[in-house]
């Protein structure tokens, strides 16, 4: 078995499919589990995938994958832009964290350029919509197999 990576995703995510399909796109979020799954299957990893609304749920379930996931992609939609609470609870945990959103947060209002989770990421993957969570399963794959293979670059 390979190893598990978190998937999570916040508020008003649940409602992808409905929610603004010209800025998010007609995937729903079963979809875009089951993209970032596939891409999972073929790269030997394992994902848990989850959405809350509540931000305190999030940082539970982010406290949860130290111990029992080997890196977190995470889509925090708006609390990307306001939550030093989760970025407190990525930092804590000390796993490779993997922002990903759907829309390109910098073609947006201005309020969405700044992440309180970019800090604390490997990096951050934008504007590809439900394809991005398959890049970022891609990039968790990498970095995770560079620490398995003893950090060489
Ligand atoms: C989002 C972008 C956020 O600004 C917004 O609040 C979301 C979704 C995205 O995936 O594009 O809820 O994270």
């Amino acid at each position: 078995m390979g190893s598990k990576i978190f998937v999570l995703n916040g508020p008003n995510l649940n409602l992808l499919g409905i929610r603004e399909p010209r800025v998010y796109g007609s995937d729903t979020l079963d979809d875009v589990r089951r993209l970032a799954e596939e891409r999972a299957a073929q790269l030997g990893l394992e994902i848990d995938f989850r959405q809350s609304n509540s931000e305190g749920e999030l940082i539970d379930w982010i406290q949860e994958a130290r111990g029992s996931a080997a890196g977190i992609v995470i889509n925090a939609g708006a609390y990307t832009h306001t939550s030093v609470a989760l970025l407190d609870a990525l930092a804590a945990v000390e796993l490779p964290v993997v922002e990903v959103h759907l829309s390109n947060l910098f073609r947006r209002e201005t309020f969405r350029h700044h992440s309180y989770i970019a800090p604390v990421a490997a990096g951050l993957i934008a504007g590809f919509g439900a394809r991005g969570y398959a890049l970022a399963v891609e990039a968790m794959a990498s970095i995770v197999g560079r620490a398995a293979s003893g950090g060489s670059a």
